[in-house]
C-alpha cells in the first residue's frame, strides 16, 4: 500500500530524524506526548490487560515502551518508526529481549495477518492520508478481541480544524504530506469493520483518545 513518492518519504524521515535529536527535551511536546503514555498504561493499568503481542506504528524514541516496561507489563512488542535516528534513540535507552525496535515504513511492511493482540497509533495517525486502506491493514493484522489504540489531533467542527491547520502550518510545517483527520470517520469506518468503542474522548479538547476492540 505504498501511499507515499519516495521524495515524500525521505523529506518525513529527514524532518524526525532532526527531531529525534531534542524529542525526549521538547518541554511543549514532550509533555503532551508522555500524558498520551500515560493515559494509555491508566487504562492497560485499570483493566488488567494482559499485553500479549503488541505493535506499536511510528513509535518515535520510544516513550511508550519505556513506561510500559517501567509498570512491569509483559509484552511482545514490534515497535516500528520510518526515523533511523528516532529508532536509534529509542534502542539506546531501551534494551529489553520482549521489544523489537525496527526502521521501516508501515506502508511497506509486510507482516503475518491476526498476529496482534494489540495496536497502538500514537500522534501519527496523521501520517497515513488514506484512512480506509490504512485501517483494513490495521484491520487485518489485529486478533478478534485485540485492542487499537489511537491518539490524533481531531479535525472535527471548525475550532479543531483551525488547530489543525496551525499544526501544519506553524508547528510541523516540514513533515510533508499529513491529513489531520475527522474522528467521526474514523469512527465510522472502525464501525463498519465491526469494531465496538471502549473509550473516546477529548484529549485537551483539541486531540482524540480513542480505544476500540476487534
Ligand atoms: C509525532 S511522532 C509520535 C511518536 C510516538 N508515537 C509518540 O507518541 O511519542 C510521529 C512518528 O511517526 C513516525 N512515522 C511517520 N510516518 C511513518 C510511517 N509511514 N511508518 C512508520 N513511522 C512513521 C515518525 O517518524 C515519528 O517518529
Amino acid at each position: 500500500m505504498p501511499e507515499l513518492s519516495s521524495r515524500d518519504q525521505q523529506a518525513k524521515k529527514a524532518v524526525f530524524d532532526k527531531w529525534s535529536k531534542y524529542y525526549d527535551s521538547d518541554h511543549l511536546w514532550h509533555w503532551y506526548f508522555n500524558a498520551g503514555y500515560k493515559k494509555v498504561v491508566f487504562y492497560l493499568i485499570k483493566e488488567n490487560v494482559s499485553l500479549g503481542r503488541s505493535l506499536d506504528i511510528g513509535c518515535g524514541t520510544g516513550g511508550l515502551e519505556e513506561i510500559i516496561l517501567k509498570n512491569s507489563f509483559k509484552s511482545n512488542t514490534l515497535a516500528i518508526d520510518i526515523s533511523e535516528e528516532m529508532v536509534k534513540v529509542a534502542r539506546q535507552k531501551i534494551v529489553d529481549q520482549q521489544i523489537e525496535f525496527l526502521v521501516g515504513d508501515f506502508n511497506d511492511l509486510k507482516l503475518q495477518k491476526e498476529s496482534f493482540n494489540n495496536i497502538f497509533i500514537l500522534n501519527n495517525l496523521h501520517h497515513f492520508t488514506i484512512i480506509k486502506d490504512f485501517f483494513s491493514k490495521i484491520d487485518s493484522l489485529l486478533l478478534k478481541g485485540g485492542h487499537l489504540f489511537l491518539i490524533d489531533p481531531n479535525a472535527d467542527g471548525i475550532l479543531r480544524k483551525f488547530w489543525t491547520v496551525i499544526l501544519d502550518n506553524v508547528f510541523f510545517r516540514h513533515e510533508g504530506d499529513v491529513k489531520y483527520h475527522s474522528f467521526k470517520l474514523v469512527d465510522k469506518i472502525l464501525k463498519e469493520l465491526k469494531y465496538s468503542i471502549i473509550i473516546s474522548k477529548n484529549f485537551y479538547f483539541f486531540s482524540k483518545f480513542c480505544i476500540y476492540r476487534k
